[in-house]
């Protein structure tokens, strides 16, 4: 299929494309200091001209219409976790129910992907949280098999009910979104305090925030923000919205940035053996989780 007969991106593409933006991986000195800012704007200008037609789309659509509004809604239709109870497997083999049609190019499904993440975060010697992060970080894409549109699932995340910083994305398409004719929302700290910590801005809904809830009572807090803020690329690659964040946000992206590379980087032709890694992974999730958990 070419993309003028796929209007959107599948969740391969949007990712892909996001490796193309941030080609070298994140290191923790760098991030917050942004050396030359002219030149990463001219860079995302590029990434942005060549991207596919159906990844253009993707973010038309979603800086359209993550509004805040939109994501309140989301957060009390999803966040009292009243839709289902699963074992971590089971979301995992739920969520490899998942086919993503834009890459047809491989027979990797959504678990071979977690489990090659998981296995390069292990083969680096991180401990046994870091390694069960990488395992289930995109657990919360279920959302899709909820019936959630994608530009609701995944792509970049950023603050709701403030204003957009330059360096997300596609920029200028939040001028069609209805919060840029709302002059409250549009303030540097919008509805906001300054340095009240992140956990009290509302991020655009998506997989991050949903699994995160599902997870917070079971993880250290280093594998939670992992899980929670590894979609938020202005934030984390780009040093943006500082302002919000408390000593404890400054603390723990470290972990957020030390995650991304085995996020955005790992993808090796190699099919992990399942059966072969199941019962270190079935100990693992057993050593931090119960048998159930509330989706
Ligand atoms: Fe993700």
């Amino acid at each position: 299929m070419n993309d003028s007969n796929r209007p959107l991106a599948g969740l391969e593409e949007v990712e892909e494309f996001l490796k193309d933006r941030y080609p070298e991986p994140a290191t923790v000195e760098s991030t917050f200091k942004a050396t030359n800012p002219n030149k990463r704007k001219e860079e995302f200008r590029n990434y942005e001209a060549n991207a596919r037609p159906s990844v253009r789309e993707f973010y038309r659509l979603n800086h359209r219409y993550q509004t805040y509004d939109f994501v309140q809604t989301k957060r009390k239709e999803y966040l009292g976790l009243n839709r289902k109870q699963m074992s971590v497997w089971e979301a995992l083999e739920f969520l490899n129910t998942l086919v993503d049609d834009s890459d047809p190019d491989t027979d990797m499904s959504q678990l071979d992907h977690l489990l090659q993440t998981a296995e390069q975060i292990r083969h680096d010697g991180h401990p046994r949280w870091f390694i069960l992060a990488g395992l289930i970080h995109d657990l919360g894409k279920i959302l899709c098999l909820y019936g959630e549109p994608q530009w609701a699932v995944v792509g970049d995340t950023f603050p709701v009910g403030c204003a957009w910083s330059e360096k997300v994305v596609f920029h200028p398409f939040f001028a069609d979104n209805p919060d840029s004719k709302e002059s409250h929302y549009q303030t540097r700290l919008g509805v906001y305090q300054e340095g009240k910590g992140l956990d009290s801005v509302s991020m655009s809904w998506g997989h991050d925030e949903y699994l995160y809830n599902v997870v917070k009572d079971y993880l250290p807090p280093e594998a939670l923000y992992m899980i929670r803020y590894h979609s938020f690329y202005p934030c984390h690659r780009d040093g943006e919205y500082g302002y919000f964040m408390n000593q404890q946000d400054r603390d723990l992206f470290k972990w957020v940035q030390a995650f991304n590379p085995y996020d955005l980087y790992t993808k090796s032709h190699k099919k992990p053996n399942l059966a072969e890694l199941r019962p270190f992974y079935d100990e693992l999730i057993r050593e931090y989780f119960p048998a159930q958990l509330r989706w």
